[in-house]
């Protein structure tokens, strides 16, 4: 995994939407007198959205100050997480592919390689168009459906390099595929179907 630091260009200054805001306060109010740091990562998954994809210095410093938190504190759980960005993503999609060890076993060197001809030669830089960018990260809890890339809040599973680039086409499209499974079996279901206790199944299950 890269290192992960703050991006050197930064905008002066983050606020949330109206709407954002009355969203994250309706967070906060969620938990009792003096826990409000336990919506810390909700509003900065918000603060992302809001920025493009990516969470700029100026939006923990908000969150600290909304939460009343160390901005120490924010930045810690800024940097531990990959699933915040802290450069400039892909407008269209940002891949972050499962690197670890059942992954690889079954291709991501092979999902990787896609990413590298299509997107850029290094992970963290955008593509020519800044349409997209990548980066490989570890386990993303769909082993059972390995190979797999998460992009946004959606996985996509089962993936072999054509499968990959079915799915990257749908997102240049403006058309992302549905996620999941990208060979059609259901959630981490067997190939082919079930294998056990057929005949307790109905038709249709
Ligand atoms: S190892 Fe890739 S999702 Fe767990």
């Amino acid at each position: 995994m890269a290192v992960r630091r703050l991006d050197p260009n930064q905008p002066a200054s983050f606020a949330f939407t109206t709407e954002n805001l009355a969203w994250a306060e309706a967070i906060i109010a969620r938990y009792p007198a003096g826990r409000q740091a336990s919506a810390v990562i909700p509003l900065l998954w918000r603060a992302q959205e809001q920025h493009g994809g990516w969470l700029p210095e100026p939006a923990i410093r908000c969150v600290g100050d909304m939460l009343g938190m160390a901005y120490i504190r924010v930045y810690e759980i800024a940097t531990f997480y990959t699933m915040f960005q802290l450069s400039p993503v892909g407008r269209k999609a940002h891949v972050q592919v499962c690197g670890t060890t059942p992954c690889m076993l079954r291709g991501s060197e092979g999902i990787v390689e896609v990413c590298r001809r299509r997107i850029h030669p290094e992970a963290h830089h955008l593509a020519d168009d800044g349409d997209f960018s990548w980066e490989e990260v570890e386990c993303l809890g769909s082993c059972a459906n390995a190979p797999m890339v998460q992009i946004g809040k959606d996985t996509y599973e089962d993936l072999t390099p054509d499968l990959f680039e079915k799915v990257l086409d749908g997102f240049a499209r403006g058309e992302p595929p549905r996620p999941g499974s990208q060979t059609g079996r259901r959630a981490s279901c067997p190939e082919g179907g079930p294998t056990t206790l057929k005949s307790l199944m109905k038709a249709g299950d």
